[in-house]
Protein backbone atom coordinates (compact mmCIF):
# COMPACT_ATOMS: atom_id res chain seq x y z
CA UNK A 1 0.00 0.00 0.00
CA UNK A 2 1.03 3.44 -1.12
CA UNK A 3 1.06 5.65 1.68
CA UNK A 4 2.65 9.17 2.46
CA UNK A 5 5.74 9.38 4.82
CA UNK A 6 4.15 9.78 8.40
CA UNK A 7 0.65 9.80 6.48
CA UNK A 8 1.65 13.40 5.54
CA UNK A 9 1.75 14.64 9.04
CA UNK A 10 3.71 17.32 10.09
CA UNK A 11 6.51 17.43 12.94
CA UNK A 12 4.64 19.92 15.74
CA UNK A 13 7.98 19.36 17.19
CA UNK A 14 7.73 19.18 21.23
CA UNK A 15 4.92 18.61 23.19
CA UNK A 16 3.41 17.88 26.33
CA UNK A 17 0.77 15.67 27.85
CA UNK A 18 -2.04 17.73 28.64
CA UNK A 19 -3.09 17.39 32.15
CA UNK A 20 -5.44 18.92 35.28
CA UNK A 21 -3.09 20.49 37.28
CA UNK A 22 -1.51 22.59 34.72
CA UNK A 23 -5.07 24.05 33.09
CA UNK A 24 -4.82 27.19 34.83
CA UNK A 25 -1.15 27.86 34.39
CA UNK A 26 -1.53 27.23 30.35
CA UNK A 27 -4.40 29.22 30.79
CA UNK A 28 -2.67 32.25 32.03
CA UNK A 29 0.75 32.24 30.88
CA UNK A 30 0.20 30.17 27.48
CA UNK A 31 3.68 29.41 27.41
CA UNK A 32 5.57 27.92 24.26
CA UNK A 33 4.53 24.74 24.12
CA UNK A 34 4.78 23.21 20.28
CA UNK A 35 1.88 20.97 20.96
CA UNK A 36 -0.35 19.19 23.30
CA UNK A 37 -1.47 15.13 23.27
CA UNK A 38 -4.79 14.82 25.25
CA UNK A 39 -6.22 12.15 26.86
CA UNK A 40 -9.36 10.79 24.25
CA UNK A 41 -11.45 9.36 26.95
CA UNK A 42 -10.80 11.84 29.15
CA UNK A 43 -12.63 14.91 27.29
CA UNK A 44 -15.22 12.56 24.92
CA UNK A 45 -18.14 12.77 27.82
CA UNK A 46 -17.77 16.06 29.00
CA UNK A 47 -19.34 19.19 28.35
CA UNK A 48 -18.12 21.19 31.63
CA UNK A 49 -14.70 22.82 32.32
CA UNK A 50 -12.59 20.44 31.22
CA UNK A 51 -13.85 20.59 27.41
CA UNK A 52 -14.53 24.14 28.05
CA UNK A 53 -10.84 24.52 29.09
CA UNK A 54 -9.98 22.42 26.48
CA UNK A 55 -11.60 24.52 23.79
CA UNK A 56 -9.83 27.41 24.77
CA UNK A 57 -6.23 25.45 24.38
CA UNK A 58 -7.29 24.26 21.26
CA UNK A 59 -7.60 27.96 19.86
CA UNK A 60 -3.72 27.90 20.52
CA UNK A 61 -1.93 24.69 20.08
CA UNK A 62 -2.17 22.18 17.78
CA UNK A 63 -3.46 18.87 19.69
CA UNK A 64 -2.89 15.07 19.42
CA UNK A 65 -5.59 12.50 20.79
CA UNK A 66 -4.55 9.63 22.61
CA UNK A 67 -6.87 6.90 23.82
CA UNK A 68 -6.72 4.06 25.95
CA UNK A 69 -10.36 2.00 25.11
CA UNK A 70 -9.72 1.30 21.79
CA UNK A 71 -9.07 -2.87 22.59
CA UNK A 72 -7.94 -3.54 19.16
CA UNK A 73 -6.63 -6.69 19.79
CA UNK A 74 -9.71 -7.64 21.94
CA UNK A 75 -12.18 -10.49 20.65
CA UNK A 76 -15.17 -8.46 21.74
CA UNK A 77 -16.99 -6.41 18.96
CA UNK A 78 -15.80 -2.97 18.36
CA UNK A 79 -17.58 -0.20 20.21
CA UNK A 80 -18.90 1.87 17.49
CA UNK A 81 -20.64 4.49 20.27
CA UNK A 82 -17.05 4.78 21.33
CA UNK A 83 -15.69 5.49 17.56
CA UNK A 84 -18.24 7.70 16.83
CA UNK A 85 -17.22 9.87 19.83
CA UNK A 86 -13.88 9.55 19.46
CA UNK A 87 -14.49 10.97 15.55
CA UNK A 88 -16.50 13.75 16.76
CA UNK A 89 -14.27 14.87 18.92
CA UNK A 90 -11.22 15.19 16.84
CA UNK A 91 -13.40 16.98 14.49
CA UNK A 92 -14.44 19.60 16.97
CA UNK A 93 -10.53 20.38 18.42
CA UNK A 94 -9.22 19.97 15.06
CA UNK A 95 -7.12 16.91 16.01
CA UNK A 96 -3.74 16.24 13.74
CA UNK A 97 -4.33 12.57 14.62
CA UNK A 98 -5.68 10.48 16.64
CA UNK A 99 -3.50 7.42 18.22
CA UNK A 100 -3.98 4.52 20.70
CA UNK A 101 -1.98 1.37 22.20
CA UNK A 102 -1.67 -2.21 19.87
CA UNK A 103 -3.23 -3.83 23.22
CA UNK A 104 -6.03 -5.34 24.28
CA UNK A 105 -7.89 -3.70 27.76
CA UNK A 106 -10.46 -6.44 28.34
CA UNK A 107 -12.78 -9.34 27.06
CA UNK A 108 -16.43 -10.36 27.69
CA UNK A 109 -17.54 -7.02 28.33
CA UNK A 110 -15.07 -6.40 31.35
CA UNK A 111 -12.50 -3.64 31.39
CA UNK A 112 -9.60 -4.31 33.20
CA UNK A 113 -8.49 -0.82 33.02
CA UNK A 114 -4.59 -1.72 31.74
CA UNK A 115 -3.26 -2.12 28.68
CA UNK A 116 -2.49 -5.86 28.10
CA UNK A 117 -0.05 -7.31 25.58
CA UNK A 118 -1.38 -9.28 22.49
CA UNK A 119 0.32 -12.94 21.24
CA UNK A 120 2.13 -12.37 18.54
CA UNK A 121 1.03 -14.98 16.03
CA UNK A 122 -0.21 -14.87 12.44
CA UNK A 123 -3.83 -15.38 14.16
CA UNK A 124 -3.92 -11.94 16.28
CA UNK A 125 -2.05 -10.33 13.39
CA UNK A 126 -4.73 -10.95 10.88
CA UNK A 127 -7.61 -10.04 13.92
CA UNK A 128 -5.50 -6.62 14.16
CA UNK A 129 -5.46 -6.09 10.71
CA UNK A 130 -9.13 -6.47 10.37
CA UNK A 131 -10.41 -4.24 12.75
CA UNK A 132 -7.82 -1.54 12.09
CA UNK A 133 -9.18 -1.67 8.79
CA UNK A 134 -12.62 -1.25 10.10
CA UNK A 135 -11.98 1.50 12.74
CA UNK A 136 -10.15 4.00 10.00
CA UNK A 137 -13.27 3.29 7.87
CA UNK A 138 -15.35 4.56 10.61
CA UNK A 139 -12.95 7.00 11.76
CA UNK A 140 -12.46 8.06 7.76
CA UNK A 141 -8.97 8.86 8.59
CA UNK A 142 -5.74 6.88 9.27
CA UNK A 143 -5.03 5.50 12.90
CA UNK A 144 -2.25 5.75 14.96
CA UNK A 145 -0.58 2.64 17.03
CA UNK A 146 1.55 2.71 19.74
CA UNK A 147 4.11 -0.07 21.16
CA UNK A 148 3.11 -1.26 24.65
CA UNK A 149 5.03 -1.77 27.27
CA UNK A 150 4.75 -5.36 28.40
CA UNK A 151 5.75 -7.94 31.41
CA UNK A 152 4.50 -11.09 30.09
CA UNK A 153 4.42 -12.39 26.96
CA UNK A 154 2.84 -15.19 25.40
CA UNK A 155 4.83 -18.98 24.38
CA UNK A 156 2.77 -19.06 21.79
CA UNK A 157 4.12 -16.00 19.65
CA UNK A 158 5.48 -16.73 16.11
CA UNK A 159 7.02 -13.49 15.88
CA UNK A 160 8.98 -10.14 16.83
CA UNK A 161 7.00 -7.21 18.14
CA UNK A 162 8.45 -5.14 15.38
CA UNK A 163 7.63 -7.78 12.95
CA UNK A 164 3.96 -7.27 13.99
CA UNK A 165 4.22 -4.13 13.70
CA UNK A 166 5.51 -3.27 10.31
CA UNK A 167 3.45 -6.40 8.67
CA UNK A 168 0.14 -4.76 10.33
CA UNK A 169 1.23 -0.81 9.19
CA UNK A 170 1.94 -2.36 5.59
CA UNK A 171 -1.72 -4.02 5.68
CA UNK A 172 -3.61 -1.38 6.99
CA UNK A 173 -1.98 1.60 6.08
CA UNK A 174 -2.11 3.12 9.84
CA UNK A 175 0.53 4.92 11.17
CA UNK A 176 3.02 4.15 14.45
CA UNK A 177 3.57 5.90 17.23
CA UNK A 178 7.09 4.84 18.75
CA UNK A 179 7.01 4.94 22.66
CA UNK A 180 11.00 4.68 23.11
CA UNK A 181 10.70 4.29 26.47
CA UNK A 182 8.08 1.11 25.95
CA UNK A 183 10.20 -0.07 23.61
CA UNK A 184 13.57 0.40 26.10
CA UNK A 185 11.17 -1.19 29.42
CA UNK A 186 9.91 -4.12 27.19
CA UNK A 187 12.94 -4.84 26.07
CA UNK A 188 14.98 -5.00 29.66
CA UNK A 189 11.60 -7.35 30.49
CA UNK A 190 11.49 -9.57 27.74
CA UNK A 191 15.95 -9.64 27.21
CA UNK A 192 15.70 -8.24 23.78
CA UNK A 193 17.99 -5.54 21.89
CA UNK A 194 16.01 -2.29 21.91
CA UNK A 195 18.10 -0.47 19.28
CA UNK A 196 17.32 -3.52 17.10
CA UNK A 197 13.54 -2.81 17.41
CA UNK A 198 14.39 0.58 16.62
CA UNK A 199 16.09 -0.24 13.67
CA UNK A 200 13.43 -2.74 12.52
CA UNK A 201 10.19 -0.59 12.50
CA UNK A 202 9.31 1.29 9.51
CA UNK A 203 10.70 4.20 9.59
CA UNK A 204 8.75 6.09 7.60
CA UNK A 205 5.25 5.42 9.23
CA UNK A 206 6.36 6.77 12.62
CA UNK A 207 4.25 10.06 12.77
CA UNK A 208 4.83 10.25 16.77
CA UNK A 209 7.75 8.85 19.54
CA UNK A 210 6.67 9.54 23.43
CA UNK A 211 9.47 10.09 25.88
CA UNK A 212 9.04 9.12 29.10
CA UNK A 213 10.70 7.88 32.72
CA UNK A 214 9.77 4.67 34.43
CA UNK A 215 10.65 2.69 38.11
CA UNK A 216 13.52 0.08 38.00
CA UNK A 217 12.67 -2.79 40.13
CA UNK A 218 15.59 -4.33 39.84
CA UNK A 219 14.46 -7.79 37.98
CA UNK A 220 11.64 -5.59 35.91
CA UNK A 221 10.98 -2.09 35.01
CA UNK A 222 7.79 -0.25 34.98
CA UNK A 223 6.32 2.17 32.71
CA UNK A 224 5.37 4.54 35.47
CA UNK A 225 5.54 7.86 33.69
CA UNK A 226 6.65 9.91 36.79
CA UNK A 227 10.49 9.77 36.68
CA UNK A 228 12.85 12.27 34.27
CA UNK A 229 13.75 10.01 30.92
CA UNK A 230 17.07 8.10 31.48
CA UNK A 231 20.19 8.56 29.66
CA UNK A 232 19.41 5.09 27.96
CA UNK A 233 16.16 6.31 26.35
CA UNK A 234 17.69 9.52 25.49
CA UNK A 235 20.47 7.33 23.63
CA UNK A 236 17.57 5.68 22.02
CA UNK A 237 15.56 8.71 20.93
CA UNK A 238 18.54 9.98 19.39
CA UNK A 239 18.98 6.77 17.35
CA UNK A 240 15.30 6.80 15.90
CA UNK A 241 15.54 10.65 15.22
CA UNK A 242 18.29 9.45 12.90
CA UNK A 243 16.06 7.19 11.60
CA UNK A 244 13.28 8.31 10.65
CA UNK A 245 14.15 12.43 10.12
CA UNK A 246 12.46 13.59 13.15
CA UNK A 247 9.12 13.48 14.26
CA UNK A 248 6.72 14.93 16.48
CA UNK A 249 8.10 14.13 19.97
CA UNK A 250 5.39 13.89 23.54
CA UNK A 251 6.40 13.78 27.27
CA UNK A 252 4.15 11.84 29.26
CA UNK A 253 4.02 12.51 32.72
CA UNK A 254 1.26 10.97 34.69
CA UNK A 255 1.89 10.68 38.49
CA UNK A 256 4.45 13.12 40.79
CA UNK A 257 3.35 15.13 37.93
CA UNK A 258 5.84 18.50 38.55
CA UNK A 259 5.29 21.96 37.68
CA UNK A 260 4.87 23.02 34.15
CA UNK A 261 8.21 24.73 33.78
CA UNK A 262 9.91 21.60 34.71
CA UNK A 263 7.79 19.38 32.75
CA UNK A 264 8.38 21.73 30.07
CA UNK A 265 12.52 21.48 30.53
CA UNK A 266 12.92 17.89 30.16
CA UNK A 267 11.56 17.64 26.98
CA UNK A 268 13.39 20.57 25.90
CA UNK A 269 16.45 18.72 26.51
CA UNK A 270 15.60 16.93 23.25
CA UNK A 271 16.08 20.25 21.24
CA UNK A 272 20.04 19.99 21.73
CA UNK A 273 19.46 16.47 19.39
CA UNK A 274 16.82 17.97 16.92
CA UNK A 275 19.31 21.60 16.31
CA UNK A 276 22.18 18.99 15.46
CA UNK A 277 23.98 20.53 18.04
CA UNK A 278 26.11 17.61 18.95
CA UNK A 279 26.04 15.59 21.83
CA UNK A 280 24.99 17.68 25.30
CA UNK A 281 23.27 17.25 27.94
CA UNK A 282 22.58 13.61 30.01
CA UNK A 283 23.19 11.33 27.06
CA UNK A 284 26.74 12.89 26.78
CA UNK A 285 27.03 12.86 30.38
CA UNK A 286 25.67 9.28 30.64
CA UNK A 287 28.53 8.10 27.72
CA UNK A 288 31.58 9.76 29.53
CA UNK A 289 30.10 7.71 32.73
CA UNK A 290 30.62 4.61 30.53
CA UNK A 291 33.59 5.22 29.04
CA UNK A 292 35.10 6.24 32.30
CA UNK A 293 33.44 2.55 33.69
CA UNK A 294 34.94 1.25 30.68
CA UNK A 295 38.53 2.71 31.74
CA UNK A 296 38.22 1.57 35.65
CA UNK A 297 37.89 5.20 36.28
CA UNK A 298 34.01 5.34 37.59
CA UNK A 299 34.78 7.01 40.90
CA UNK A 300 35.71 10.29 39.11
CA UNK A 301 31.93 10.10 38.20
CA UNK A 302 30.93 10.85 41.75
CA UNK A 303 32.95 14.25 41.48
CA UNK A 304 30.63 15.84 39.56
CA UNK A 305 26.46 14.92 40.34
CA UNK A 306 24.55 13.45 37.33
CA UNK A 307 22.00 15.36 36.36
CA UNK A 308 19.38 12.31 36.30
CA UNK A 309 20.23 12.06 40.11
CA UNK A 310 18.53 14.98 40.89
CA UNK A 311 14.88 14.77 42.60
CA UNK A 312 11.79 15.76 40.82
CA UNK A 313 9.37 18.05 42.90
CA UNK A 314 6.59 16.78 43.88
CA UNK A 315 2.93 18.13 43.64
CA UNK A 316 0.15 17.11 45.92
FE1 LIG B 1 3.43 6.10 25.56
Amino acid sequence: MEVAKRLGHENLGLGLGLRTPHFEYILKNRPKVDWFEIISENFMDSQGRPRHVLDQIAEHYPLVMHGVSLSIGSTDALNFDYLEKLKKLALEIDAKWVSDHLCWTGVAGQNSHDLLPIPLTEESLAHVIERIDVVQDVMERSFVFENPSSYVGFTGSTMSEWEFLSRMTQATGCGLLLDVNNVYVSARNHDFDPEEYIRAIPHDRVVQFHLAGHTDCTTHLIDTHDHPIIAEVWALYRLAHELTGGVSTLLEWDANIPPFEELHAEVLKSKSYLRGEGVQGPVAEWEQEQALKAEGKDKLVAVSPHPLHHSVVEVE
